[in-house]
């Protein structure tokens, strides 16, 4: 279809989701809700998007400032069709439109299309899905020739209404002149005050327009939020189809239903993971590479053959290949780990470069630090880096070896090969190659005794 276009209803109040935030805006795997129905239906080529809005439309805009959005404005609440109604001006005649509900955020391109090879400029497509248990949902009315004649809220419903199994999904397509024939009559006779887009079904059937209907992939697709534990829901099966989709890829889950991807990931070949990763953001791994338990990965590449060990935090950080870190590690963002180097359990690295080879094994905090090749951080150096008023840098050349519970004054620089002895607080620039330390000289009192405790009678 060439001249498709496409309207999305986001102005509801989403009263059931007890929030400050508009609905649309609630995250599924990361992504707000819109974003989702907008990348399905940007596959589709449409010549128009509009968004129907009706709060907080600046902080809409900003959320989706580089989408090819066209907003429209729904001041009042009033209902779907009222929403659809402020959208016709836009609108050529004779162009199909697509409408859809922008908190179904599942909908796949597929079924779009099953619905939109039906559709013509003299018909009318209605997404209509059979559910065990439909409540909550519209119902489709047909009559005794199975032709659709209307759509019942579940508010307007009666019981044997109710009993019905086809449901609304509220995905429908309807050329623009019919939608600006039959839009300004809709009434809010209804027992929600509301005039419901819905109705122009039966319009339809009254005007004798045929009215062609289509089912989705899976019923699932059309499952809407309305409320948090439909998010919650939605949540758990968007990640089950990412998991599938991964493991069809060829990444190794060693559980599938704890691994949660919030962003966008790529991998290479024989990837492990273990369980209760948490990917954020943009992360990009390569081959043969293993993520322990209970990582969370936020922006990150990573080189090939790196290990990560269980329980870290990687941040904004550049891993390069056969480097291993944690467990425990605390990788912050500006961080570059050069290949095969190693940061160990409780190890604090932030907007630092790690040399290749270099070791940082135990509770250390390196911050702001360029560490060269080959460099050993005992156990427990810190680089004082802040002065209560700004960030001082720490540089430690090639070959050189901190020992343990050093502490390193910032800005600073540890010249090539020097050796600082362990437990020093280092406050001027070192020399290469020697021994530096800065320890008061260990003292034995003679004669000296521990007080005792008194015996109480
Ligand atoms: C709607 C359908 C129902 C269908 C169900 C599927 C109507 C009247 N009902 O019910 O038949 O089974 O979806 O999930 O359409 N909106 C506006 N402006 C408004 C009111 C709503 O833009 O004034 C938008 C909402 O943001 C939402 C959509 O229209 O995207 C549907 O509104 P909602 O209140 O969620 O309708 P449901 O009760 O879920
Ligand atoms: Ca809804």
């Amino acid at each position: 279809m060439n001249s498709l276009n496409v309207i999305i209803l986001a102005a509801g109040l989403g009263k059931r989701m007890l929030s400050d935030q508009p609905k649309v805006l609630h995250l599924l795997a990361g992504k707000p809700l819109l974003k989702h129905i907008l990348a399905t239906v940007k596959s589709l080529n449409p010549q128009k998007i509009y968004v129907v809005y009706g709060h907080q439309g600046d902080m809409l805009r900003e959320a989706f400032q580089n989408e090819p959005i066209l907003w429209v404005e729904q001041s009042e609440q009033l209902g779907s069709g009222h929403a659809v109604l402020e959208v016709l001006p836009f609108l050529e005649d004779n162009e199909p439109t697509l409408i859809l509900y922008a908190d179904m955020p599942l909908i796949s391109q597929k079924t779009l299309e099953r619905l939109l090879e039906k559709a013509n400029n003299r018909n009318i497509s209605w997404l209509t899905a059979f559910m065990e248990n439909p409540t909550g949902f519209g119902r489709i009315v047909r009559d005794w020739d199975h032709k659709p004649l209307a759509i019942v809220e579940e508010k307007d419903a009666t019981e044997t209404q109710k009993q019905i199994k086809e449901t609304n999904t509220g995905v429908c397509v309807i050329p623009s002149n019919l939608l600006k024939r039959w839009l300004p009559h809709i009434k809010n006779d209804n027992s929600q005050g509301e005039y419901y887009l819905t109705d122009l079904l039966e319009m339809a059937a009254k005007d004798l327009v045929p009215v062609m209907t289509a089912q989705p992939e899976t019923t699932i697709e059309t499952f809407g939020v309305n409320n948090k534990a439909q998010l919650a829901f939605l949540e758990r099966e968007l990640q089950r189809q990412l998991a599938q989709q991964y493991m069809q890829e060829g990444l190794i889950l060693l559980d599938p239903t704890r691994f949660d991807v919030r962003g966008d990931l790529t991998f290479g070949k024989d990837v492990v993971m273990d369980i209760n990763v948490i990917i954020e953001g943009k992360v990009t791994i390569g081959n043969n590479c293993t993520i322990g338990a209970n990582v969370v990965l936020r922006n990150v590449t990573i080189a090939d053959y790196v290990v990560i060990k269980p329980n870290c935090v990687i941040e904004d950080a550049i891993l390069e290949s056969h480097c291993v870190i944690g467990p425990f590690a605390h990788i912050r963002p500006e961080t570059v780990i050069k290949e095969h180097a190693k940061v160990g359990n409780f190890v604090e690295i932030k907007k630092s470069e790690i040399g290749a080879c270099s070791k940082a094994n135990h509770l250390s905090y390196v911050g702001d630090a360029i560490v060269g090749k080959n460099v050993n951080i005992g156990a427990g150096t810190i680089t004082c880096n802040y002065d209560g008023v700004k960030k001082h840098q720490t540089i430690i050349e090639d070959n050189a070896f901190i020992g343990s519970c050093s502490q390193l004054i910032a800005p600073i620089k540890i010249g090539e090969g020097a050796t600082i002895g362990a437990g020093s607080t280092i406050t001027m620039d070192t020399p290469k190659q020697k021994l530096t330390l800065s320890r008061a000289r260990q003292v034995t009192i003679e004669n000296w005794e521990r007080p005792k405790k008194k015996i109480q009678d």
